[in-house]
């Protein structure tokens, strides 16, 4: 067994779609140790077959102390962790216990059936941006309010709020941000929700996702109010950034365009191709656990305490498919990381999908000549939040 130096989370990228400087090189030969921003140690592990198992492993609890991308004071967690609601932040029963009746509402069938309304949401903000004219910015046309309009629409949140809850959205990702606040932003949206999950929760309705909570589970209003801010966050920040950086990897490969213009009807099996290579190349810190007892991690010993970074670069591990580290949108699907694995896996994973394939199809057939106005590698990308990607993508046709 070896233990490493340790040395910082690297953050600088010499191409803003591929991963930090010496990230690569640090992880290629198993888990070591580095430093996140708030000065924690942490083992990183990046191979495919130590990412499975960290995920699945009870021993490994979810995080209660601090994010690797945020310059908290040591250690410290911008979310209570005894936050009622925080669904990624415990374990075990109490976890299943908010999880199950939240799995119901982002099933598949269920999420199928939204199908015809995300084809007119994009449909319409497509019309929007092409009445305008170019150049556009792709973020505001249509990867921002895409998901931010769904998700909204879904939870049943009047879609006047949407720019106040991505607003708090950027400030609590934000790489600077305190828990003080974190803690302000959280309050102003419980303070928006609170009237409207009281309603529902008096009206006994379960027809949108924030009624099915109120109304079929036994979870009190505090939970409900935090599981509403999780969703409506999670639900806009990650496929909005997800949905451009796409759009810049086809744009960077143009063979690969070409693979999904000859047959948009593949657009399923593309997405998850785009998903497991995009969240790869990102690299870096990824999902945040502490071993509660020793354990053995691709040949190295994580001691009790220890905190453990999986890093979604394992996506790009050989041992998941050959030539693991190109695109190839003629692959057929694998089963990749990139929305997590075992009890933690993204519950929104399904209609992140569902959002991702009918924006990308949509938008390239429609645009069969949409092309950057600003080569790929000058655009302004976003370093001041947790998640990294592109601050706007000015496009033409
Ligand atoms: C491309 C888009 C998305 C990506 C790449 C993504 C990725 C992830 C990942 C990697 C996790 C695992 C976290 C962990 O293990 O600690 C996760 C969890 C989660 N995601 Fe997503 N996500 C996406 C979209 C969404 C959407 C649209 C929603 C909600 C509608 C959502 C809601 C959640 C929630 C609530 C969790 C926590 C689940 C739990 O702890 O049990 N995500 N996501």
């Amino acid at each position: 067994m070896t233990e490493a130096a340790v040395c910082p989370l690297p953050h600088e990228r010499d191409h803003p779609l591929l991963p930090p400087i010496g990230f690569a090189e640090a992880v290629s030969r198993g888990p070591v140790k580095m430093r996140w921003l708030n000065g924690v140690e942490a083992w990183i592990v990046a191979s495919y077959a130590g990412a499975r198992q960290v995920l699945a492993d009870p021993r490994f609890v979810t995080r209660k102390g601090g994010h690797p991308e945020m310059r908290t004071d040591e250690g410290e967690a911008v979310v209570d962790a005894d936050q009622p609601g925080n669904i990624n932040g415990i374990d075990g029963e109490a976890h299943m216990r908010l999880r199950r009746p939240l799995s119901r509402g982002f099933m598949v069938k269920r999420m199928n059936e939204l199908r015809p309304r995300i084809q007119q949401i994009v449909d319409e903000h497509l019309d929007v941006m092409e009445a305008k004219g170019a150049p556009a910015d792709l973020v505001t046309s249509l990867c921002l309010p895409l998901p931010s309009l769904v998700i909204a629409e879904l939870l049943g949140v009047p879609p006047e709020h949407q720019e106040l809850f991505q607003a708090a959205a950027r400030e609590m990702f934000g790489k600077n941000g305190s828990k003080d606040e974190y803690t302000a932003q959280a309050t102003r949206l419980g303070e928006v929700l609170a009237p409207i999950v009281a309603e529902k929760r008096a009206a006994g309705t379960n027809d949108d996702m924030i009624g099915l909570m109120a109304n079929d589970t036994d979870f009190s209003m505090e939970e409900l109010i935090f599981l509403c801010i999780g969703l409506l966050v999670a639900g806009h920040e990650t496929t909005a950034n997800f949905l451009g950086m796409f759009t810049l990897h086809l744009f960077e490969k143009p063979d690969q365009r070409e693979i999904l213009r000859r047959d948009p009807s593949r657009a399923d099996v593309v997405v998850e191709e785009l998903l497991r290579y995009t969240v790869g190349q990102l690299g870096g810190a990824g999902l945040t656990r502490r071993a509660t007892e020793d354990v053995e991690v691709d040949g190295v010993l994580i001691k009790a305490g220890d905190w453990v970074s999986v890093s979604l670069y394992a996506n790009l591990d050989e041992e998941l498919c050959p030539r693991a580290g190109e695109l190839d949108l003629d692959r057929e699907v694998v089963s990749h990381v990139g929305f997590g694995f075992g009890p933690h896996q993204c519950l929104g994973a399904n209609l992140a999908r569902v959002e991702l394939q009918i924006g990308l199809r949509s938008l390239f057939t429609r645009f069969p000549n949409l092309r950057p106005v600003t080569p790929v590698t000058e655009m302004h990308y976003r370093t001041d939040m947790i998640t990294y990607g592109a601050a706007e993508i000015p496009v033409e046709w």
